[in-house]
């Protein structure tokens, strides 16, 4: 990297500040490593935890210098500081998420938050709509999004290298809930087995919207209907571990939808197949630097960061020259890194690079949203064909 985008507009780093992400949270240190790989944001201030005290400690001993009691409290404190944050970052449990994206938004902060954006379906169109009045910048942390490859392969697409596409296979597998006594049966139950605290479908918001954001980032494509089943196959467990489903997109291609948890000794297997009238890709997220290209009339290819044949949405997606590796980390950042330079052309009054603008944004969560809707909508009556679209709301 030999130069800052966000220094060169703004003159400095944007400063950021961070709801959630304490003890225990894998999440948590991933955002703010995100966020400083770069160097595009300083973290200034924390509420790290629900525990007021426990916020307090956690965030001292991360050495960030403002650290509040809870995110209520971050938001008024920051707003009333000259030099307070500019970005708010939510990593809190999901049925979080709308309160404080309404509030930062509210308070004319730009927004990072992870996925699901909300809930509810109403509560993802009320953010959706604060976006749109305020013109602040909203980032929603669909990572898999900021790897190399799946760049590559939404190049490629939209480069007309697949042809018209007409099917998808998408799977995101992982086995961390094949255990029949997860969660612990003696213990309080986990805010994401709460259907109220971690949303209707703990499979669908947890990999699902991960799932299907993949599809519509790198094929272009909008699914139009689903006929799905959406239930657990672990025996008597209250919450959802899998999910299967056909898919309709909007051009008449077909797809395939299979998401779970409980698949014993899977780690975190997201795999997906586009195919077009000219050829396929082929890519999965524990291999990430291999990006498969068959095409119709020729040998099969291989596409690498950096490699022979990088389109440009994929070479600004790669910090290091080819054959080195880089992963998740670097993935994530490059979410973040986009949505600093969005954010610092809106501050600067600038026009943004087009190919910083590819970040999943407010309208992607709420797409989300309305998938895990329709898809369990459909479950319910027996895999009927159900509208994914909001043209129908
Ligand atoms: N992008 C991804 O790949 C990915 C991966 C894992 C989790 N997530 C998302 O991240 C969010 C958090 O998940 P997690 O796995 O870190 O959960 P977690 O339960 O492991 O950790 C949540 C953390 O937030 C803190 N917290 C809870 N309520 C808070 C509040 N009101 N204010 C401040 N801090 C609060 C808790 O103390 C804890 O440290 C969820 O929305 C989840 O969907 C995204």
């Amino acid at each position: 990297m030999d130069s800052n985008p966000v220094i060169e507009m703004l003159g400095r780093r944007l400063r950021l500040a961070v709801i959630g992400g304490g003890p225990g949270s894998f999440i948590g240190s991933m955002h703010r490593t995100a966020a400083r790989l770069d160097d595009r944001y300083e973290l200034v201030a924390g509420a790290l935890s629900s525990d007021p005290e426990r916020s307090r400690s956690v965030g001292a001993g991360l050495g960030i210098d403002r650290v509040y009691r809870d995110g209520n409290e971050l938001l008024a404190g920051e707003a009333a500081l000259d030099a307070g944050a500019d970005v708010v970052a939510i990593m809190t449990p999901n049925d979080s998420h709308h309160e404080y994206s309404m509030a930062a938004l509210g308070r004319g902060f730009d927004v990072i938050s992870d996925k699901p954006i909300t809930n509810t379906l109403a509560e993802a169109l009320e953010v959706l709509a604060r976006v749109e009045e305020t013109g602040l910048v909203f980032c929603l942390t669909h990572n898999y999004t900021g790897y190399p490859m799946v760049r590559q392969a939404r190049a490629m697409v939209t480069d007309g290298q697949l042809g018209e596409i007409r099917l998808v296979q998408v799977e995101y597998v992982q086995g961390g809930k094949a255990r029949p006594d997860d969660p612990e049966p003696d213990a309080d139950v986990p805010w994401r087995y709460d259907p109220v605290r971690g949303g209707p479908s703990l499979v669908m918001g947890d990999i699902g919207t991960h799932a299907h954001n993949l599809v519509r980032f790198i094929t272009g494509l909008e699914v139009s209907e689903v006929a799905a089943e959406v239930g657990h196959i672990v025996p008597d467990r209250l919450v959802d571990d899998y999910a299967g489903a056909m898919l309709r997109f909007a051009n008449g291609a077909r797809g395939s939808f299979w998401v779970t948890q409980a698949a014993a000794g899977v780690e975190n297997c997201l795999r997906i197949r586009a195919s077009g009238t000219a050829g396929t890709v082929e890519w999965m997220q524990e291999q990430p630097t291999s990006l498969t290209y068959k095409p119709l009339d020729g040998p099969v290819q291989l596409r690498t960061p950096n490699g022979p044949g990088t389109l440009p949405l994929a070479a600004r997606a790669s910090r290091i020259v080819a054959g080195h590796p880089e992963g998740f980390h670097e993935g994530f950042a490059n979410v973040y890194s986009d949505a600093a330079e969005a954010i610092a052309a809106r501050r600067s009054g600038q026009a943004a690079d087009p190919l910083t603008l590819h970040f999943p944004n407010a309208r992607d969560g709420v797409l989300g949203v309305k998938f895990v809707q329709a898809a369990m909508e459909s479950s319910a009556a027996g895999g009927a064909w159900t509208s994914a679209t909001l043209e129908v709301e």
